[in-house]
C-alpha cells in the first residue's frame, strides 16, 4: 500500500476502507508518513469529506493509537462530558460536582486552553495547590471514594489525535466536521467513561457557526459513540455570547462557585442544569423530568459545592479559596471598558472577548506560554443589553497596565452599539440523541 494512493483515492472523491486508514494514521504515529503527505491527506479529507462508515473507522484507528483507558477498577456507571469549546465555558466545574453529587461517577479527563478559548485544567490550576496529574491508582481511588476526579488528559490517549491536530492547526484544516468528529470522539471513547454528554457550542466564539453544521456534527458524534456501545447524547449551546459573566481563571472559578452556592447567573446556571441533567438521564437516573430535579436539589441542598469542594481537597487544592473565593489570587491593576455611545449591544464578538483576554495573560497563543491566574474579564453589559455613554461595559484585570490598550482594541473591534434592540439566540438549540434530534 502507498500513501500516494490513498491521497489520491481521497482527492478524487474515492472511500477509503479500514485497511487504508489504519495505514495512513498508524503509519503517520509511527514516523514513517511525513507531514507533507499526511497534509495532503488531511485537505483532500477537508475538500471531499468522509462517510459516516469512514468516519467511525477513523475514529476507532486514532481511539486505538494510545492507551485505551479501562475504568472497570471504578464501580458503577462513569460519565463524562465534552464541550466543543468557548469562552467563560466553565460548565464542567458545576456539572461534574452536580452529577457526582447525585451519585454518578465522574472519572474524567480535561483540557487546556489553546487560543481564545479557556480549559477546565487552567481553571482548576487557578486554586493554589491544586493537583491535576495523578496517578492511576490514584485517580482511581479518588473516584471509588468520593465519586469524582478531574485530571488532565494522559498524554498516551489518542496519541494520533495530539499529531493530527497540531498539523491540522497550521494547515488550516480544523474546521472540517468528520475530522472534528473523529478528534473529539477517538479522546472520550478513549477515556473509558460509560455515558458521555456532548456540548456541541455554536455560534461566532465556536468551532460551529451555524445550526446545521452543529447538528451536523452532534449526531455524527452520537453515532459513533452509540456504535461503540456508549450512552451519548448532545446538547447544542449558544455560543454567540460568553456564558456567566467573567472570563479568566480565577474568575471563572469564583463564578463557577457563585453557581454551586446557588447564586451565580442565570444563563450559566441553567445551561449547567440542562447538561447536568441530561448527564443523569444516559446515566439512567432516570428521564429528563426527575434528573433535572435531581440536579436542582443537588443546587440548593448543597451538596454539589461540598463535592466539589471534596474533589479539589483531595486534589490538594486551597478549599478556603472556594469558601470564599475573594481569597483567589488577585491581579494587579484593572481598567473599565466604558461605551462610547448609546444603544443596544447588537454585537459582541465572542472570539474577539476571548482573544482580549488572551492579551491580559489569560491565556495561551502557543502551548508552551505561561498563564496568569487572575487576568481576565468582567462583563458588565451583554449582548441585548441597553447602554449609555459612559456606561461601564467590561471591567479588565492584569498585572501589567499596558496590556490594557491591545485589549480594548480587541474587544472594542467586536462590538457594535445599535438603535435596535437585536433578538436574543436561546441557551439551548438542540439536543441530538441516538433516537433523533429534538429542536428548541
Ligand atoms: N476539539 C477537539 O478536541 N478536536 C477538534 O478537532 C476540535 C475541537
Amino acid at each position: 500500500m502507498r500513501m500516494y494512493d490513498i491521497i489520491a483515492k481521497k482527492r478524487d472523491g474515492g472511500t477509503l476502507d479500514r485497511a487504508e486508514i489504519a495505514f495512513a494514521i498508524n503509519g503517520y504515529v509511527a514516523g514513517d508518513v511525513p507531514d507533507y503527505q499526511m497534509s495532503a491527506l488531511l485537505m483532500a479529507i477537508y475538500l471531499r469529506g468522509m462517510t459516516d462508515e469512514e468516519t467511525a473507522v477513523l475514529t476507532d484507528v486514532m481511539a486505538h493509537s494510545g492507551e485505551m483507558v479501562d475504568l472497570s477498577a471504578i464501580a458503577g456507571i462513569k460519565a463524562d462530558k465534552h464541550s466543543t469549546g468557548g469562552v467563560g465555558d466553565k460548565t464542567t466545574l458545576v456539572v461534574a460536582p452536580i452529577v457526582a453529587a447525585c451519585g454518578v461517577k465522574i472519572a474524567k479527563m480535561s483540557g487546556r486552553g489553546l487560543g481564545h478559548t479557556g480549559g477546565t485544567i487552567d481553571k482548576m490550576e487557578a486554586v493554589p495547590g491544586t493537583r491535576t496529574s495523578l496517578t492511576q491508582d490514584e485517580f482511581f481511588r479518588q473516584v471509588n471514594e468520593i465519586g469524582i476526579a478531574v485530571i488532565g488528559q494522559s498524554g498516551q490517549i489518542a496519541v494520533a489525535d495530539k499529531k493530527l491536530y497540531a498539523l491540522r492547526d497550521v494547515t488550516a484544516t480544523v474546521g472540517c466536521i468528520p475530522l472534528i468528529a473523529s478528534s473529539i470522539m477517538s479522546k472520550k471513547l478513549a477515556s473509558g467513561s460509560d455515558a458521555i454528554l456532548l456540548d456541541v457550542t455554536m455560534g461566532d466564539g465556536a468551532f460551529m457557526k451555524n445550526l446545521p453544521d452543529a447538528i451536523e456534527l452532534a449526531r455524527l458524534m452520537v453515532s459513533i459513540g452509540t456504535a461503540h456501545g456508549r450512552k451519548v447524547a448532545a446538547l447544542i449551546t449558544d455560543m454567540d455570547k460568553p456564558l456567566g459573566h467573567n472570563i479568566g481563571n480565577a474568575l471563572e472559578v469564583a463564578e463557577s462557585i457563585a453557581v454551586l452556592k446557588g447564586r451565580g447567573p442565570d444563563d450559566l446556571t441553567e445551561v449547567c442544569l440542562q447538561l447536568a441533567s441530561n448527564m443523569l438521564v444516559l446515566a439512567g437516573k432516570g428521564d429528563l423530568t426527575s434528573c433535572r430535579a435531581m440536579a436542582e436539589r443537588a443546587l440548593t441542598d448543597g451538596t454539589a459545592y461540598l463535592k466539589c469542594r471534596q474533589m479539589f481537597a483531595a486534589q490538594g487544592g486551597d478549599v478556603a479559596c472556594l469558601d470564599n473565593p475573594d481569597q483567589l489570587r488577585k491581579a494587579k491593576y484593572c481598567y473599565d471598558l466604558v461605551a462610547q455611545g448609546e444603544g443596544y449591544i447588537a454585537k459582541n464578538d465572542v472570539e474577539k472577548i476571548g482573544n482580549a483576554s488572551v492579551l491580559l495573560g489569560a491565556g495561551r497563543i502557543k502551548k508552551e506560554d505561561t498563564i496568569d491566574f487572575a487576568a481576565g474579564i468582567i462583563m458588565r453589559h451583554k449582548l441585548g443589553d441597553y447602554v449609555r455613554s459612559g456606561d461601564v461595559i467590561c471591567t479588565m484585570f492584569a498585572d501589567d497596565p499596558a496590556l490594557f490598550q491591545p485589549a480594548e482594541e480587541m474587544y472594542r473591534g467586536g462590538l457594535i452599539l445599535s438603535a435596535d434592540k437585536p433578538t436574543l439566540p436561546p441557551l439551548v438549540y438542540a439536543r441530538v440523541t441516538a433516537d433523533g434530534i429534538e429542536q428548541f
